[in-house]
């Protein structure tokens, strides 16, 4: 095979890309007879949903298996709760989780982004995930949370049992819940212990960090739990972490398939906002959201039964024609871009400003530090599950300063 060859050959994405666009162009609503549910594809019907909490319920704590160790980490996981207790949960978080406290971790960002890549200054081939896109953000979160340095390995142990391995693919593949999750349990306990012994700490010694200001928030004088805490740690480091990675893996990807796009950034860098915004919509990391309905409802001219299973897809709906100029093709000037992304809502992404200047400050070093960056063998590329996330691996690069 020629290196040209290696250089063009598909990606395991480009399957995926090609599904998405022919559901986006599918009835808005459809019923999937063989898993049981149903399909919201168009971007007015996956808006309608995220938008309606008190119809399309987040809360699927009655469906799913109990595991006595998870049991602690549901508590402050707001994402899968519904309002009163959302909102409740949500507002506490939100007063120690601010904008100003995201801006304040740009400085830190830019040196953790800086430090992972002179590891491989002087490589000129290195795998991009690795040495960066899944270390940035959970050494950010642990920064964020104030934990010491010394443990910050400890957080990417817990990220690498919990999401680097099959285990949690099946699990959130739904094949077998209860085996994957006895298999990370041991995991789960030494987390929660973990966190909770840090709460302890802040308790005794208050400081700057996100910890401790989580500690004073409070909602008509009642703050949070420990429990709740522990948590929204957990969530923090699910939701915040192989999200993140996988934008910044797909924002390569992107660019090394559209190198038209990558020249466009490179020749001004004050395009990259948009460039990271059209990667979000490309590649959605979590491609679809489930919800439960809680009453007979209409939606795209179907009739959804009560407690019917529901699939919001927002890669169908970021490319949906009614809403999208030429959705079809990647286009780092789009703007404006209302991708569904990041959700809709009342669970719109909270980490959203903090991935968005994750990825900002990381691509930029990137392409500041190389001239020339490219993937030389497509067939070296490993993917995640795309059932439980649509994010590389594994990303070798070949690069040129
Ligand atoms: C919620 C995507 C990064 C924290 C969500 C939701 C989506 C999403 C789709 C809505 C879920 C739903 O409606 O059921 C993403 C993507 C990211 C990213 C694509 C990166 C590219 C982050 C980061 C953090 C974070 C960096 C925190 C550090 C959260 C939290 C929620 C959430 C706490 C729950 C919000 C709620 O339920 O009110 N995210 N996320 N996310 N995300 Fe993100």
């Amino acid at each position: 095979m020629t290196s040209n060859e290696l250089k063009e050959a598909p990606f395991a994405f480009d399957d995926l890309v090609g599904r998405w666009s022919a559901l986006s162009e599918a009835a808005p609503v459809r019923h999937d007879e063989r898993q049981n549910l149903w399909q919201v594809l168009d971007h007015r019907s996956v808006a309608a949903v995220l938008a309606d909490p008190a119809t399309y319920s987040s809360d699927f704590s009655g469906l799913t298996p109990t595991q006595p160790d998870f049991e602690t980490f549901r508590q402050g996981n707001f994402v899968g709760m519904d309002p009163p207790e959302h909102r409740k949960l949500r507002t506490l978080v939100s007063q120690a989780f601010t904008p100003r406290v995201v801006a304040g971790l740009e400085p830190r960002i830019h040196a953790i982004t800086a430090e992972l890549l002179d590891a491989v200054e002087d490589r000129d081939r290195f795998d991009v995930v690795d040495a960066l896109a899944y270390p940035l953000p959970i050494l950010v979160i642990a920064e964020l949370l104030g934990v010491p340095a010394s443990d910050r390995g400890l957080f990417q142990e817990w990220a690498a049992t919990l999401f680097g391995g099959d285990e949690i693919g099946d699990a959130l593949d739904m094949s077998d819940v209860e085996r994957a999750l006895e298999a990370i349990a041991p995991t789960v306990r030494e987390m929660n212990g973990y966190i909770l012994e840090h709460i302890r700490h802040h308790r005794k010694h208050p400081g700057e960090g996100l910890t401790s200001k989580l500690l004073e928030a409070e909602v008509d004088g009642v703050g949070m739990a420990d429990q709740e805490i522990v948590g929204f740690v957990a969530l923090l480091l699910v939701a915040g972490h192989i999200t993140t990675t996988a934008l910044l893996g797909n924002a390569v990807l992107s660019f090394d398939q559209y190198p038209e796009a990558a020249a466009l950034v490179r020749a001004d860098p004050g395009r990259l906002p948009d460039a990271i915004e059209e990667v979000l919509r490309w590649l959605p990391p979590f491609p679809e959201l489930g919800r439960r309905t809680t009453r007979e409802v209409e939606l795209g001219g179907r009739t959804l039964p009560a407690d019917s299973i529901l699939m919001a897809n927002l890669a169908s709906a970021n490319r949906d024609p009614a809403r999208f100029a030429d959705p079809g093709t990647f286009q780092v000037r789009r703007n404006p871009n209302p991708h569904l992304t990041f959700g809709h809502g009342i669970h719109f992404c909270f980490g959203a400003p903090l991935a968005r200047l994750e990825a900002r400050i990381a691509l930029r070093q990137l392409l500041d530090r190389f001239s020339c960056i490219t993937v030389p063998n497509r067939r070296e590329v490993e993917f995640q599950n795309p059932a439980v996330i649509v994010s590389a691996r594994r990303l070798p690069l070949e690069v040129r300063r």
